[in-house]
């Protein structure tokens, strides 16, 4: 079922799990994650860049792909199919072509303009029943050409973004997107204590899921995160599995050429890996 994240996210935060995003990039993606979410009965959203709507041929396009995959595969479990990352633009066109939530990432902005631009997209989003996720503090780290320098998000900016509206609040606390450093010094609880006191019941968001020690993503959530992200992971995931396919030159053997056979390993790799987020996350039979 395609849902807004409100609800799903709502539950999570009263009942202190996460639900994971897990950003894709292709049909094998999004079947790897709707699949383990419904085998595991976990809630799930699936991220979509606005460079992987891009390569997949356009927001159309995924709506089309995921609701069909939904009626397809029998997929029960509520699904959000949601921006990551969103501009001004893309969050408008990914609402007309019916995403069922946006996140609108104003947070290169001076605050007065992501203020007054979250306010109008908060708006928008929810004349349509979209959920709306926004940002405050940027979080460090590239993603698909989306570049933060991972600030420390401000307690009283987060508060008049939440104050916006917004279904979801992403805010930084020294998570970046990507591998972590060696000498990275783990997230910044005592501020992601004080943003969850000071912006009420709104779930917040961890960016950069990826490469967090699962005791820091347990602390995280018992503050307030209540949704998860997960890019690079994945990637690295199928990655690994795609690469020894063709290290033992399986492609060579009988029927290996065909891409049905070449993408089955990292296919196989994508679903443990979202397992084992969604067992740390702790959404497995919270659907
Ligand atoms: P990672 O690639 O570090 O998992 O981050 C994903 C993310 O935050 C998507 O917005």
């Amino acid at each position: 079922m395609l849902v807004p994240v409100t609800d799903m996210l709502k539950k999570a935060y009263a009942e202190k799990y996460a639900v994971g995003q897990f950003n894709i990039n292709n049909l094998e993606w999004t079947k790897a994650i709707l699949l383990t979410a419904q085998e595991n009965n976990s809630p799930v959203i699936l991220g979509v860049s606005e460079g992987a709507a891009k390569y997949m041929g356009g927001y159309n396009t995924i709506v089309g792909m995921v609701d069909g995959m939904i009626k397809d595969l029998g997929i029960t479990i509520p699904v959000a199919t949601h921006l990551d990352h969103g501009s001004y633009d893309g969050g408008k066109a990914a609402m007309e072509a019916g995403f069922s939530s946006i996140m609108f990432d104003g947070s290169h902005y001076p605050i007065e303009e992501n203020l007054a631009k979250t306010k109008e997209m908060v708006a928008l989003a929810h004349g349509k029943g979209i959920s709306i996720e926004a940002e405050v503090g940027s979080i460090g780290g590239e993603e698909d050409g989306v570049v933060g320098t991972g600030e420390i998000a401000s307690v009283e900016e987060c508060v008049q973004i939440a104050e916006l509206g917004v279904d979801i609040l992403a805010a930084g606390i020294g998570n970046i997107h990507g591998a972590y450093p060696d000498n990275w010094e783990g997230l910044e609880f005592d501020v992601l204590a004080q943003i969850n006191e000071a912006t009420g019941d709104t779930p917040l968001v961890l960016h950069g899921g990826t490469g967090i020690a699962a005791d820091q993503i347990k602390k995280a959530i018992s503050l307030g995160v209540s949704k998860i992200n997960v890019n690079t992971e994945l990637q690295w995931a199928f990655q690994a599995a795609t690469r020894e396919y063709f290290e033992a030159k399986k492609d060579l053997e009988g029927k290996g050429f065909d891409p049905r056979n070449i993408l089955k390993p990292g296919f196989e790799a994508m679903k443990a890996t979202v397992k084992e987020k969604m067992e740390i996350f702790g959404s497995i039979d919270k659907a």
